[in-house]
């Protein structure tokens, strides 16, 4: 494993080692014991767009794991004045251990990692959050014991979350529904590959997804860049929520998720997340952990 781009790339051993690496260093971690496995490392992370918890995360977990991690805006960096990607991957690799990249298209990241020669992490594209999706595996498990046969269900928007979701759910052998608005679905080749290589359900319906569902997941109608179409998006999506009746729908033991940041009221009632509180800050916590396998993995 060179660089986490999107978790297409990486094979189910690979998926599975840095969730139990994950568990490890959280457990570590709570027994006070310390870890520098990155001593002396540095990582950069390019933000483009806003961050509460991967910019906290990543830059907590170079300093828990020895490192060091610099915080580099696009308002701040010529990238933002023009720069090329190319050029900004040359320099870059010249001063830094890895590369943290938060941003618009998923071309960028892959740029990054071709044009750069150091590991490239992608914080969050338009077309995935791979780094989300391996703390949500990693907070599954924990609740549920393993991830094999699970049902999830994702309610929303078939943009970065659900097509993270997709890829990570099929590989760790868990059968995933998707409910989206017609207009709104998953990638194509996402999907394409998911009906190939397990079991995926994409539907306007809420209720047949959320059927018999151990995961619910859900995220915000619109997202980062898309705050300009709030108002066909309420239209588009009324409805796509987790409700009284989708978890009715739902197994009695499901688990709700957010990636957060959460809308309530509109992808979920304010009184359900409530009652999932404790698995949704679980799972924000686990984006900790999971960086810190991730960089470790890649950095080490
Ligand atoms: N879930 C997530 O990526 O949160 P931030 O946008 O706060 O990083
Ligand atoms: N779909 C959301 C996810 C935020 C973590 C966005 O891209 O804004």
């Amino acid at each position: 494993m060179k660089h986490l781009l999107k978790l297409a790339d990486l094979s189910v051993e690979e998926i599975f080692s840095i969730l139990n690496l994950a568990d490890q260093l959280k457990y570590e971690r709570k027994n006070g014991v310390r870890h520098p496995h990155l001593a002396g490392k540095k990582l950069g992370m390019i933000f483009t767009k806003s961050s509460t918890r991967t910019r906290v995360s990543f830059e907590v977990g170079m300093y828990e794991l020895g490192g060091h991690a610099l915080f580099l805006s696009d308002r701040d960096i010529q990238l933002g004045r023009g720069e090329p990607i190319k050029d900004t991957a040359r320099v870059l690799s010249r001063y830094l251990d890895g590369i943290m990249i938060r941003t618009f298209k998923q071309q960028d990241v892959e740029d990054l990692a071709n044009y750069g020669s150091i590991p490239v992490i992608n914080g969050l594209t338009d077309y995935c959050h791979p780094c989300q999706v391996l703390a949500d595996l990693m907070t599954i498990r924990e609740y549920k014991g393993s991830l094999k046969g699970l049902k999830l269900c994702f309610v929303g928007d078939g943009n970065n979350m659900a097509n993270s979701l997709i890829v990570g759910g099929i590989k760790m052998g868990m059968q995933v529904s998707v409910a989206c608005p017609d207009a709104y679905r998953p990638d194509a080749g996402v999907t394409a590959w998911a009906q190939q290589n397990g079991q995926l359900l994409v539907t306007s319906d809420v209720l047949t997804a959320a059927k018999d569902a151990d995961v619910l997941y859900t995220d915000v109608w619109a997202s980062m860049g898309q705050e300009g179409e709030k108002e066909i998006r309420e239209k588009a999506f009324k409805g796509f929520c987790i409700n009284k009746d989708v978890i009715a729908a739902a197994d009695k033991e499901a688990m709700v998720l957010h990636c957060l940041p959460v809308h309530r009221g509109e992808e979920i009632e304010e009184e359900i997340f409530e009652a999932h509180a404790q698995e949704i800050f679980d799972e924000a916590e686990n984006r900790l952990h999971a960086q810190k396998a991730v960089l470790c993995k890649l950095l080490k």
